[in-house]
């Protein structure tokens, strides 16, 4: 299949006819990716079970992964959910539109190859101009995972969907690089005590701050264990994996900089090729190896919005190892060392 990549000229002001095709192909049954402000989503009609079967296949996704359903609208939720509890009215009223899902009893009209077998359904009302007005205007709601191939860095720019989906989707919007770079915050509000199955720019702190006391998967927190299964069937895979073997190394950061310095010459002696994940604050303190900083320490959000990419650049690189800097874990920070433990399967080392 050819794939159309269709440049937004301005992606805040995106025009009706420019997302006239798009619809056409959601609506028909097909499959477009766009821009959100987290990262790209594959989208597909949420309400078509063919048409989520083909999410699955372009990504090569188990299907007892689900799909979150994304909507433009509030009023767009109620038809999903045969019930919203308080708590997700009120996550709702403070962060939607916005980096948010929530997972609520789903509505009978809701397939289960959407939610991957489970009576439960995700949504999320993105803020992202781009995407919000072409789910208004395709006037169903669209289910969509990270467009990016299963297992692979999640894609913060239309190049990196290209990288992944080329010649497997009808179309790929560009509007230019996501702000966040990090996927949404999940809540399952469907419990008796809300729950975060996983962390993202909407905060622990932020989440609190609504609705008090907020439990946490413990799945989030370290590595897979036998018998504990994370409530987010998508949280078990090795995900956000670069090719290379990843390890995080923790501590002041001279005696980090040092171990690092020391792996990579280690690395390169044994003919590997080395990356160095680091921050603006401390890249004079690198010496060999791919040296690259992930943003300003100082400004969490640079970190966010650059990880994935700079993940994608080490894959393309062929690199064989890749030694990180570690981060502060709250705030934003809880979301970052979510995805940086993650991609360097818990491989962490304390200096
Ligand atoms: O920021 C985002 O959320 C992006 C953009 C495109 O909106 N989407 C995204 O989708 O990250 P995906 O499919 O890559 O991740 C969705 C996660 C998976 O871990 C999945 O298992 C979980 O949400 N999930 C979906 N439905 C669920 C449900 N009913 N119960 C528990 N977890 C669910
Ligand atoms: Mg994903």
């Amino acid at each position: 299949m050819e794939t159309k990549w269709v440049h937004i000229k301005e992606p805040a002001s995106v025009k009706d006819e420019e997302l006239e095709e798009a619809v056409e192909i959601l609506r028909s049954g097909g499959l477009v990716a766009f821009p959100t402000e987290t990262v790209y989503g594959l989208g597909a009609n949420a309400l078509d079970e063919t048409a989520s079967v083909k999410i699955y296949a372009a990504k090569g996704r188990p299907s007892d992964n689900p799909l979150i359903a994304h909507i433009s609208g509030i009023g767009e939720l109620e038809p999903l959910t045969a019930r919203v509890p308080d708590a997700g009215r009120r996550l709702a009223g403070a962060f939607w539109p916005g980096p948010l899902t929530m997972i609520f009893p789903k509505s009978i009209r809701v397939p289960y190859t959407t939610t991957g077998g489970l009576d439960t359904v995700a949504v999320r009302m993105p803020s992202d101009p781009v995407a919000n007005r072409l789910i208004a205007l395709a006037g169903i709601p669209i289910a969509a995972p990270s467009a990016n191939t299963s297992g692979r860095p999640s894609p913060t720019r239309a190049e990196h969907v290209w990288e992944d989906m080329n010649g497997k989707i009808e179309m790929i919007l560009d509007g230019g690089p996501v702000g966040i770079g990090v996927e949404s915050t999940i809540v399952d509000v469907s419990g008796e005590m809300p729950v975060l199955l996983r962390p993202g720019a909407v905060t622990m702190e932020m989440l609190t701050e609504v609705l008090g006391e907020v439990a946490v998967d413990p799945t989030i927190q370290g590595p897979p264990r036998e018998g504990l299964r994370p409530k987010a069937p998508g949280m078990k895979y090795r995900h956000y994996a670069p090719r290379a073997e990843m390890t995080i190394v923790e501590g002041e950061s001279m005696r980090v900089a040092d171990e690092i310095n020391r792996r990579v010459r280690e690395s390169l002696l044994r003919g590997k090729r080395a990356g160095v994940i680091c921050t603006d604050e401390t890249r004079s303190l690198y010496k060999a190896g791919f040296i690259r900083s992930v943003g300003v320490r100082a400004r969490e959000e640079t970190i966010a919005h650059n990880l994935f990419a700079v993940l994608r650049e080490f894959d393309e690189l062929e690199t064989d190892v890749i030694f990180s800097e570690s981060f502060a874990g709250d705030h934003l920070g809880f979301a970052i060392m979510n995805r940086l433990t993650k991609a360097a399967g818990y491989r962490i080392i304390q200096v």
